[in-house]
């Protein structure tokens, strides 16, 4: 795993843009994968100011979302859609139609997971997915305990999570859903590429122990060392606690020009 350490969240957004950038320019089809929450928001705003400056196009893009929640409303099984829409693809030329989130309708709950697993193979895999990690050590929805293996399906959020994102709500945790459909780890390990993306002294304990602990379903973060090729942009509050630092930054300073992230 490649460990960058940013001096801002700002820079950590540049560094993960630069990425993507690198896909939508060198695919004719990138398929991207991406996360809602606090920590993409400094990728999703250097990307809208790229494609309105530079005209970085994602004309021939196709997005899939991470997880999305379930519920009986508006509001509640597209809040994750809805949150990406109004942070970034609504600001840039993404095609409609190609924005896909797992279905988190209470209807269509028993198929939600396959049917999301067959769009993701038909659209060949995700090239790039963008991650953030919950103060528990979870990616997407999957909360600790959660299978190394595992595929798209219905999960349970703990109550740690749904406080953390009760300020999506309006600040108040009953009203978080305590049901999700969330990509797997196994269906998140698929990616080729994984950006995990952390900022702030409150995420420091999860990151070291994802990245530096041992590999366990207790840290769903930690089977991100399974995969060959994970680049994790974490910003220095977020990096405090990382035993390695000095050797990830000379890593990063003496970089092969040819090498990208
Ligand atoms: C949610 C999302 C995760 C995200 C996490 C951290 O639970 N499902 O994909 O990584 O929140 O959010 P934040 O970046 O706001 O701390």
């Amino acid at each position: 795993m490649e460990v960058v350490i940013t001096a801002s969240p700002h820079a950590a957004g540049q560094v993960a843009a630069d990425a993507i950038q690198r896909l939508l320019v060198g695919s004719t089809t990138p398929v991207l994968g991406l996360a809602t929450g606090s920590s993409p928001l400094p990728i999703y705003r250097e990307l809208i100011r790229r494609h309105q400056e530079r005209g970085l196009s994602f004309a021939t893009t196709t997005v899939f979302l991470l997880d999305e929640y379930v519920g009986s409303g508006p509001g509640r099984f597209d809040a994750n859609r809805a949150f990406i829409q109004r942070e970034l693809t609504a600001h840039v030329d993404l095609p409609r139609g190609a924005l896909h989130g797992p279905d988190g309708a209470i209807s269509n709950l028993d198929t939600a997971g396959a049917t999301y697993e067959l769009l993701l193979s038909d659209a060949g895999g995700i090239d790039l997915q963008i991650l953030g990690i919950g103060s528990d050590g979870h990616i997407g929805f999957n909360e600790p305990g959660s299978s190394l293996a595992s595929r798209t399906r219905l999960k349970t959020l703990t109550t740690e999570t749904r406080n953390d994102n009760a300020r999506f709500f309006g600040g108040q945790a009953e009203d978080v859903p305590r049901h999700v459909v969330t990509q797997g780890i196994g269906t998140v390990l698929d990616a080729r590429h994984l950006i995990l993306i952390a900022t702030g002294e409150h995420k420091a304990e999860p990151v070291a122990k994802a990245i530096e602990g041992p590999v366990t379903a207790m840290v769903p973060a930690s089977a991100l060392q399974l995969h060959p090729h994970v680049t994790a942009i974490v910003d220095e509050p977020a990096a405090s606690l990382l035993r390695r630092s000095t050797y990830y930054r000379d890593a990063f300073d003496h970089k092969p020009e040819w090498q990208h992230i």
